[in-house]
């Protein structure tokens, strides 16, 4: 989760952006720079590793001045170092900027600037925007026509913050998608730009949030907010709280908005670093998974909790299809009282979020006594489950929050999706044609997700008729069976209202005599192998009168025509639509639950890490 402060007014910058940066490094990042405007030039001091040797290399090779910007990074092309660590200048010189999120289109952006002459310094995708910026004020733009026209040519979910050492009256920030937030403080003859509200409240607790495709032109004694065509927008700055735990919510009514809202940041972050788009690989490298290991492995017993559960169940789709290694995959609180079939040549992998839930703590110690290789995919960095794991993939979420988890269930399927390739890589039963295009799809699931999330005002309104309801079927098929559980567990525990996930082919086989009109049935119906089978299933449950909510591919008009409400998902990659079909799922369970005034962060009789059996 990158970080980035900015400042500009009387006092010295340098100080200012640091100490933002530091309420910011809990996110976690690999490197860390500032760039502030010193006698008329841009001086820059940036290295890899944590906050700490930046401030060393700034007590070294002091820099000051009235206007700064700084980053903290979590590296998503190219490797976490100095080189590749933000601020990024130009060739001039004149120009630096900070980057958020992924340009999705910077190879063929650093074609054609490297085609005309433009010569780079890093791998990082950040550095297509500061050489566009350059060459149209080389072409006499000013800052902030150069900064338009640029982020008209990006791709993807950004933020973008940058100064110019031509123009030093100014800082231009812009928000472009959903790859985390910008927001603007206002001081006593001074300005503030942040990722996130932490960096400057305690400066500041008048601000303004940037929206979707809008730009800010920051100067001391205020800021012009307008749309990426220049059309101006008026905005009354908010008084935020001052408890930086509802500041940390932002713009949220609730953690859990906010780690909905975060998932095209998060998936972002997860596959960050571990994949390199031009060669078609991926790389898994704290998993420790050699040659030797991949092929000796028999099978896989995953084994979770709750939504980390569900996790699995799709990670079993993913790993037999992929790798075509045998998974079973076993609820953690179950696992150890079966006698498991469990030996050297299995490799036990527990998913949990906080890696300190006692059930998949003790499965993986029943794992350990039978001779099983561990893995882990974990969020917390240094937890249990990550300490006694042979071998680990993080999640690389963030901190999460709300008891209900959601970006801590979309990371680990991506994660889950880089683990089977790399075996069957390994295994050797991929061809190159065939991994290339299935790591080329990870490219997409940022943007995917942020469609679907764009899709909120429709799911909020398929919320409000369902807040009588006592009962909720969730129906899946296939590698979306999973997404039925899943949905249905988001509903029942933040919403109390009683909600059962079911394979929808069971249903005839008994569930059906629950359908009658005060029995919405829930069906995940995208356009997939098992479409047919869904579409029969929407059939009978209308047939007995039940009322249908369906997700649905864009565009789908005989889903429309049957359904009394429809969560439309942009068409996605079969694999990976579970991480795009959960997200109006979880939306839909958020608005229940926020619209019938209940303690979305914080369910009754529920803790965010069960560390009792
Ligand atoms: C999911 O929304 C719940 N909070 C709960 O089921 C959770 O997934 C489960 O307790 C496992 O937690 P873990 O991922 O931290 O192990």
């Amino acid at each position: 989760m990158c970080g980035i402060v900015g400042y500009i007014g009387p006092r010295d910058a340098t100080p200012i952006i640091l100490q933002g940066l530091k309420r910011l490094e809990y996110r976690g990042y690999d490197s860390a720079g500032v760039a502030v405007l010193q006698n008329g030039h841009i001086e820059v001091r940036r290295d890899a590793g944590k906050l700490s040797r930046l401030t060393k290399l700034v007590e070294e090779k002091p820099l000051s001045g009235h206007i700064g910007i700084g980053h903290t990074r979590w590296a998503t092309h190219g490797e976490p170092n100095a080189r590749n660590a933000h601020p990024h200048i130009g060739m001039t010189g004149e120009v630096v900027v900070v980057h958020n999120g992924i340009v999705e289109n910077f190879l063929e952006l650093r074609e054609e600037l490297a085609a005309e002459g433009a010569e780079f310094h890093s791998d990082t995708d950040t550095e297509t925007i500061v050489h566009l910026v350059e060459r149209l004020m080389g072409a006499q733009q000013g800052l902030e026509q150069a900064a338009m026209q640029t982020f008209h040519r990006l791709k993807g979910h950004q933020s973008v913050v940058l100064l110019s050492s031509r123009e030093p009256d100014k800082i231009v920030a812009a928000r472009l998608g959903n790859a985390g937030g910008v927001v603007i403080g206002f001081g006593e003859d001074e300005m503030f730009v942040a990722s996130d509200l932490p960096a400057i409240l305690e400066h500041t607790r008048e601000v303004v949030f940037l929206e979707n495709g809008e730009m800010a032109i920051v100067t001391r004694e205020g800021v012009r907010l307008q749309t990426l065509d220049g059309a101006p927008i008026e905005r009354a700055p908010q008084t935020v709280p001052w408890d930086p735990v509802a500041a940390e919510k932002g713009e949220y009514r609730h953690f859990m908005q906010k780690e909905i809202h975060e998932q095209v940041r998060s998936l972002t972050d997860t596959i960050a670093g571990r994949v390199d788009f031009e060669a078609g690989r991926v790389y898994l490298p704290q998993l420790n998974l050699t040659p030797e290991l991949a092929r000796r492995i028999k099978r896989i017993v995953i084994t979770a909790c709750g939504t980390a559960y569900h996790a699995g169940l799709v990670g079993k789709y993913l790993i037999e299809h992929i790798a075509r290694l045998p998974v079973e995959v076993d609820v953690a609180s179950e696992l150890r009282y079966r006698d498991p079939i469990i030996d050297e040549d299995t490799v036990l992998l527990a998913i949990s979020q906080s890696g300190e839930t006692a059930d998949t703590l003790a499965a993986m110690a029943e794992g350990r006594t039978r001779g099983a290789t561990l893995w882990a995919v974990v969020n917390v960095i240094g937890s249990q489950a990550m300490r006694v794991a042979d071998g680990y993939i993080s999640m690389q979420t963030g901190p999460e929050i709300g008891v209900a988890s959601t970006k801590a269930y979309t990371a680990p399927l991506v994660d889950l999706y880089m683990l089977a390739i790399l075996l069957a890589d390994l295994r050797g039963i991929l061809d190159e044609q065939e991994r290339r295009r299935l790591v080329a799809a990870l490219r997409l699931v940022p943007d995917l997700a942020g469609q679907a999330l764009e899709r909120e005002p429709e799911v909020e309104a398929a919320a409000r008729s369902l807040l009588e309801t006592k009962h909720c079927l969730y129906l899946g098929r296939g590698i979306n069976m999973p997404t039925a559980y899943e949905g249905a567990l988001k509903l029942k525990e933040i919403s109390y209202i009683h909600a059962e996930g079911y394979p929808a082919g069971e249903m005839k086989h008994g569930p059906i005599a629950l359908i009658d009109r005060d029995m919405p049935v829930v069906v995940i119906a995208t356009q997939d192998r098992w479409y047919e089978k869904m579409l029969s299933q929407i059939e009978q449950v209308k047939s007995r009168g039940g009322p249908v909510v369906a997700v649905a591919t864009e565009g789908d008009e005989m889903i429309a025509s049957l359904a009394d409400h429809v969560l439309w998902v942009p068409e996605t990659p079969w694999m990976l639509s579970p991480v795009v079909n959960v997200i109006p799922l979880q939306m839909l369970a958020y608005h229940i639950a926020a619209l019938l005034g209940l303690d979305v962060d914080q369910p009754r009789n529920l803790a965010k890490s069960v560390t009792v059996e």
